[in-house]
């Protein structure tokens, strides 16, 4: 690891990378990289390299593991062996479990569970080079390949991570800050400026955590015009070619469409009916079986609704260009 620098910023207030306090690293993404998963999204964000994989929404086995009214979401946040300077030993480790459980709260807000009622929705993040600001940019693709997969949901989820360097407030931190910085602040908000995660480390004073959420607003509105950016992209193209029966040239609203009704068949045990997956005995759990049932209080008109809402959360710039003001002042360590 390198020493601690002896300014984070200099006189230009510019940071050791170049940057100005309130500037995100360079970031690119691409959809659809994976052909055996329903979604998937690669990301670059300065030297972070993270690949995202979301299966479902499919039936949930063993089935005493199902949610009678809404589906499971699964994270898994991974750091590849080689993704840092030191080797990390494989397997789930305290940190990446306690990173998968916040990434996947910080999506329940946003996913229309009630949908897919005993179903699973298995979201894989693997960091494969890593360099401060992982969890985050695991949630930005997330978020994108959750959308390639035609999961419906209220809108997408940006990242991103405010900290404190030479007493002042930065965005996006690199590793000298990460490492040696006063506070590291990542968060993750929907268009409308809920945060759906925070976490703290270190200390800042209130007045500047109420200026360090207004300055990650600012970051994550400018990640998700790039995250719609690229699902823009992907689906203009679509909408040029003809869809054929290619699987990955299937068109989002189509899926999302398509996951919508085949939710309103209310048949996710038919699905995979031949499965031989462990039938559970328990009375409780036969009871929850039976109770596995789409939400019928979705009418057609709602759907086409959802499905209309869901298009527009990546469609439309304009309208989703205020982050606003939302507020959370939960704090995690
Ligand atoms: O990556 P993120 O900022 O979300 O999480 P962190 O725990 O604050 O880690 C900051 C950075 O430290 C990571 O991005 C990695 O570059 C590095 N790190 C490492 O080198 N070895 C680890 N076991 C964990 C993190």
């Amino acid at each position: 690891m390198s020493d601690k620098p002896e300014k984070f910023i200099d006189e230009n207030g510019l940071r050791l990378d170049g940057r100005r306090i309130d500037e995100i690293r360079p970031m690119k993404m691409e959809i659809g990289v994976l052909s055996r998963a329903d979604g998937s999204c690669y990301l670059e964000w300065g030297k972070n390299k993270v690949l995202a994989a979301v299966y479902g929404p499919r039936e949930l086995h063993p089935r005493r593991l199902q949610k009678a009214d809404s589906v499971l979401i699964r994270y898994r946040y991974n750091m590849a062996a080689f993704s840092v300077e030191d080797r990390i030993r494989p397997g789930p480790s305290r940190r990446s479990t306690e990173i998968s459980k916040v990434s996947r709260e910080a999506f329940e807000p946003v996913v229309l569970t009630h949908l897919y009622p005993g179903a699973v929705i298995d979201v894989f993040a693997e960091v494969l080079q890593a360099d401060a600001g992982t969890r985050t940019a695991a949630i930005n693709a997330a978020s994108v390949a959750l959308a390639d997969a035609g999961i419906p949901m209220k809108g997408l989820v940006s990242a991103c991570a405010v900290g404190k360097v030479d007493g002042k407030l930065v965005l996006d931190l690199n590793k000298p800050e990460d490492n040696y910085g006063d506070a590291d602040i990542p968060m993750a908000m929907t268009s409308d400026g809920e945060i759906t995660l925070i976490q703290m480390d270190g200390d800042v004073t209130q007045e500047e955590f109420k200026q360090a959420i207004e300055m990650c607003k600012e970051g994550c509105r400018q990640i998700m015009e790039i995250q719609k950016e690229t699902l823009r992209n992907k689906f203009t193209k679509l909408d040029e070619v003809d869809i054929s029966d290619d699987e990955e040239d299937v068109d989002v609203s189509a899926l999302v469409e398509s996951t919508l009704e085949s939710a309103e068949d209310d048949d996710i045990e038919d699905k995979e009916s031949d499965s031989d997956e462990e039938e559970d005995a328990t009375p409780e759990s036969s009871e929850e079986d039976e109770d596995i049932d789409v939400d019928e209080s979705h009418s057609d008109f709602e759907a086409v609704e959802l499905v209309e809402d869901f298009e527009e959360s990546f469609t439309d710039v304009d309208e989703e260009e205020d982050v606003s003001d939302g507020e959370d002042d939960e704090e995690k360590d």
